[in-house]
């Protein structure tokens, strides 16, 4: 059943209302913008908000009588079916909305006074809001939970407003694309430290605390945003830092934000770090007899004080699916694969650190070690790591089913646990039927277990993906690297920090965002009648 005929059918407030509303996974309780329910209470004197201290949330129940008013503000606002398809989940994740969890309206706004004449009003009538910007976060980010929601999609603001130079950061509008970033830094020889998926956007990256493969040498988002600009849930536009790079002014606000997911406020600009191109650099790739040596070398490499830009591991099994799809130009062995990206001030600086890394992968029985001898080597040895994503999909396409899924984890520990977990976890998943590969952020104990899966086969790979979870937490790491927890990882979070500190977050939510209009049910439950499973 599509969610518009249910919304039409609860402003009457009829029996049929009530059947729909206990048919799908969230138990709403009532809604009715005219009245004011009192709301449970945000600010009880303890320092924590437990679920139970809360009463659910009441949403406005027909979002379109404000529609008028909202586009008179000259927002932006749309709902033809292709724009709500758009917005309502995408073809990467495992994690679908529910077939009710549809947005009623998509809103572009373009200024950041537009996006508070849109909060002003969605927090008078209590709309739910979701802010978006890429689409491509894969942990249900996005999903529109509750019924008559309104996304709120800062894509077309994509302003570069100004790069400074020789101040090494850039201010920029929550629309811009990190890949747009960087060619409009290539003039002047910088980049931005942080990548993602292809399509991310600053304020995405902002929202799940971005980190991809250069994140081992220039760390993920929370290094490198400096200010940002936001509307919180009521309207109120905050600024959390000037644009020095010290700072002691309070607290850190920038951070707060930073991994928030659309919990606390809509990003509209940001101030962000950027750094020069190294002068030289290369590529290294190295395979070794089995994982152990490969995390061995890692962990070696950090400790003699090279800082590689770039170390991801490929396992066998992945080196497998590159070589079967035909995105490697040259005959790599099916082994644990190491590519390496150093970069220095000039090639004898580099130089010299390949050759201490020579070593120590030498030390490891490396059974193979080659480096680029130029730009367009680097390119080519490093475009199989590029290729991990379309290889993995082509081979479980061919060799499981066309319509394969595959079940992306990121979970990260202390690099010191790196092999032992990766041992463990690959034994796990020879011992279920199901094929895998890993593809680890190496340097940052981060990696990808990726397993291949069909529909019919949900429940074992649920049950084994919790498994390798609890397993990363029982060696004090963490459900999620860099993708952040959505409403998919929300009971590993539990798991992960304790009910203290997930209530402190609740705290902050309910206090910044007291009709908890922002991204509902996203990292943590905000409804005692939350029984959501996803
Ligand atoms: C092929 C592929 C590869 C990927 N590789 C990586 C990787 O290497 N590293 C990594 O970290 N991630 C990776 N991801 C995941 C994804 O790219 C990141 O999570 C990215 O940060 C999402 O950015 P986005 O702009 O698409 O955000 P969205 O998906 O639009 O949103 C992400 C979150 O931020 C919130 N949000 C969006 N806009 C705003 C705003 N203006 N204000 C406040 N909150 C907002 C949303 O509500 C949501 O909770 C990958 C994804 C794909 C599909
Ligand atoms: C909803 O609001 C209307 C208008 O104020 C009121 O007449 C009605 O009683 C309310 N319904 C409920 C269930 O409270
Ligand atoms: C808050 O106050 C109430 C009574 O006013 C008391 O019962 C409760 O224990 C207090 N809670 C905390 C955390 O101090
Ligand atoms: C990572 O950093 C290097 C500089 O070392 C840069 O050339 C590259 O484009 C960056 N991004 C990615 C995705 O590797
Ligand atoms: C505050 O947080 C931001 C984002 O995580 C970070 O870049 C910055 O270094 C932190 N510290 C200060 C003093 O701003
Ligand atoms: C963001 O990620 C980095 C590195 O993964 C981590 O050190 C930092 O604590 C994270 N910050 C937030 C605010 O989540
Ligand atoms: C790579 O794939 C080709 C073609 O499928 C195969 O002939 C070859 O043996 C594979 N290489 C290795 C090292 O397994
Ligand atoms: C690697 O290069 C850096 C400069 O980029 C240098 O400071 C460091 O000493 C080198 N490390 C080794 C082990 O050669
Ligand atoms: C943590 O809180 C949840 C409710 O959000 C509850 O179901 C669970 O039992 C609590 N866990 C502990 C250990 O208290």
């Amino acid at each position: 059943m599509s969610w518009r005929r249910v919304s039409l059918k609860l402003i009457g407030y009829s029996a049929t209302a009530t059947v729909v509303v206990s048919s799908i996974a969230y138990k709403y309780g009532q809604r009715n913008c005219s009245i004011n329910i009192p709301q449970g209470d945000s600010f009880p004197n303890g320092s924590t908000t437990r679920l139970t201290d809360l009463k659910p949330p009441k949403y406005c129940s027909d979002v379109s009588k404000f529609i008028p008013e909202l586009k008179n503000c000259g927002i932006q606002i749309v709902n033809s079916k292709p724009e709500i398809e758009h917005h309502t989940g995408n073809d990467f994740t495992t994690h679908k909305p529910l077939a009710n969890e549809v947005p009623e309206y998509v809103a572009y706004p373009k200024t950041t006074e537009e996006v508070s004449q849109l909060l002003k009003i969605c927090n008078r009538e209590k709309i739910p809001v979701v802010p978006f910007s890429g689409g491509s976060s894969l942990e249900g980010h996005f999903h529109s939970t509750r019924p008559g929601s309104i996304v709120v999609d800062t894509s077309k603001m994509n302003k570069i407003l100004a790069i400074n130079e020789n101040d090494l950061d850039v201010v920029v509008q929550a629309g811009v694309n990190w890949q747009q970033l960087n060619s409009a830094l290539q003039p002047y020889e910088l980049f931005f430290g942080t990548d993602c998926g292809p399509q991310g956007l600053i304020s995405g990256m902002i929202g799940t605390n971005a980190s991809g493969i250069n994140a081992s040498r220039y760390g993920a988002m929370s290094a490198n945003v400096i200010s940002i600009t936001a509307v919180l849930a009521d309207g109120t536009i905050v600024k959390t830092r000037q644009r020095p790079r010290k700072s002691s002014a309070g607290y850190n606000l920038t951070n707060l934000f930073i991994g928030s997911e659309g919990t606390l406020a809509i990003v509209t600009e940001a101030v962000c770090k950027v750094y020069p191109k190294p002068r030289s650099e290369t590529v290294v790739v190295v395979q070794f007899p089995s994982i152990l040596e490969a995390t061995k070398t890692v962990a070696r490499v950090f400790r003699v004080g090279i800082q590689p830009s770039a170390i991801e591991l490929l396992d066998g099994d992945m080196m497998h699916c590159l070589n079967y799809s035909g995105y490697i130009t040259r005959p790599w062995l099916e082994l644990p694969t190491v590519f390496f990206k150093i970069g220095g001030i000039n090639d004898v600086v580099v130089k010299e650190n390949v050759s201490v890394l020579e070593e120590i992968t030498k030390e490891n029985q490396a059974k193979s070690f080659t480096f680029a001898e130029n730009k367009q080597e680097q390119e080519e040895l490093f475009s199989a790591r590029k290729n991990a994503f379309y290889a993995m999909i082509n081979w479980g396409k061919n060799e499981i089913d066309e319509d394969v899924r595959i079940w992306v984890t990121d979970i990260a520990v202390p690099l010191s646990r790196l092999s032992s977990v990766l041992h463990e976890i690959n034994k796990m998943i020879k011992a279920s039927k199901f094929r895998s590969i890993i593809l680890a952020h190496a340097g940052d104990g981060n990696f990808h277990a990726d397993i291949f899966y069909k529909e019919n086969e949900k429940v074992q790979v649920e049950a084994l993906v919790d498994q390798m979870i609890k397993l990363g937490l029982r060696n004090e790491g963490t459900a999620t690297g860099e993708h952040g927890i959505g409403n998919a990882k929300r009971r590993f979070l539990e798991l992960e920090l304790g009910n203290d500190t997930i209530n402190m977050m609740r705290k902050i939510k309910v206090s910044l965002d007291p009709n908890r209009i922002l991204n509902p049910d996203k990292i943590f439950k905000i409804d005692p009648n939350d029984k959501g499973e996803y």
